[in-house]
């Protein structure tokens, strides 16, 4: 068709080629643009509709109020320029009140303590399991300079600046999980490693730091251990454990093995804490 209007005489045919060409390159830029508007919306709708479902299940909890203050942390910022204290409006929306005795910690345990809790969940709670952890829990997430968007992709990784969206909010929610705590604590430490406190993890470096003497009454570890442990309570790094603590809280650590949780775990006749 395009051959034929270009038969026509002269002027009119380099007119009508003209306007043929910018309608052609004006469809493509708007088709370009709906694409990624579309793409980018579902960043945003997919990351917020997971967050709102996941935080209903939290009852009483005004999870736009909690979406919005959450958003406001990172969008419009450079994702390895977060800190901690830009979740501060979170935690806050959230509102996650201590709980005394239920609360359970750990550091490189993660499938063993979070089967268990899923299990006993009248017993335990880990911060993965509150309001505070769950609404993001295996998920990523930023925003970018001059954007008003959430990405879920290209986001920067756990190690590739300190200060990134999602290692931010880690470190804040792990700090508010651990200023909740009150009456006897329970962590699951890793017996099969050689470092189960280990200065960097976020157990050692936030949480225990946190704990305050005047509400914690006691810190219980559950040394979870395989047929190859390599690992007992007498292990170095939990003497560094017991220093952290401020005087008054008392410390006490017992060997369990994994089958055990898992039995144990498994049976509801059995209650909260008679596990180890
Ligand atoms: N990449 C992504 N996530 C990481 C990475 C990493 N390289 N390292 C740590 N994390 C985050 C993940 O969410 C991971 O599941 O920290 C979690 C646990 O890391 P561990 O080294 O096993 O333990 P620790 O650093 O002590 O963190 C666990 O922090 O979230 C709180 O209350 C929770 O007590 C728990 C503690």
């Amino acid at each position: 068709m395009e051959r034929e209007t270009c038969r026509l005489p002269e002027k009119r045919r380099r007119r009508r080629c003209i306007i043929l060409g910018v309608v052609a390159g004006l469809l493509l830029i708007i088709v370009v643009a709906v694409v990624l508007g579309v793409s980018l919306r579902a960043n945003t709708d997919t990351l917020k509709e997971t967050f709102i479902a996941r935080c209903k299940e939290f009852k009483g909890s005004d999870c736009e109020k909690i979406w919005g203050a959450f958003e406001q942390a990172y969008v419009g910022r450079d994702p390895c320029k977060v800190p901690t204290e830009a979740y501060d409006p979170f935690i806050a929306a959230a509102d996650f009140k201590p709980a005394c005795n239920r609360l359970m910690f750990w550091s490189k345990t993660k499938d063993v303590v979070h089967d268990f809790t899923e299990k006993k969940r009248d017993c335990f709670l880990t911060v993965e399991d509150t309001v505070l952890g769950s609404v993001l829990n295996g998920l990523t997430w930023c925003g970018k300079e001059g954007s008003t968007k959430t990405f879920t992709t290209d986001c920067p990784g756990w190690r590739d600046c300190e200060n990134n969206t999602v290692r931010s909010f880690w470190n804040r929610v792990s700090a508010a999980f651990a200023d909740a705590a009150c009456g006897d604590v329970t962590a699951m430490l890793n017996g099969d490693i050689a470092t189960p406190f280990n200065p960097n993890s976020i157990f050692a470096s936030i949480e225990v730091k946190r704990f305050d003497s005047s509400r914690v009454k006691s810190l219980n570890v559950v040394l979870v251990t395989e047929k190859s442990a390599v690992t007992n309570c007498t292990n170095a790094s939990l003497k560094d454990l017991q220093k952290e603590l401020k005087p008054g809280i008392q410390y006490y650590c017992k060997e369990v093995t994994e089958a055990h949780i898992q039995e144990c775990s498994s049976n509801p006749e059995i209650a909260c804490g008679a596990c180890w």
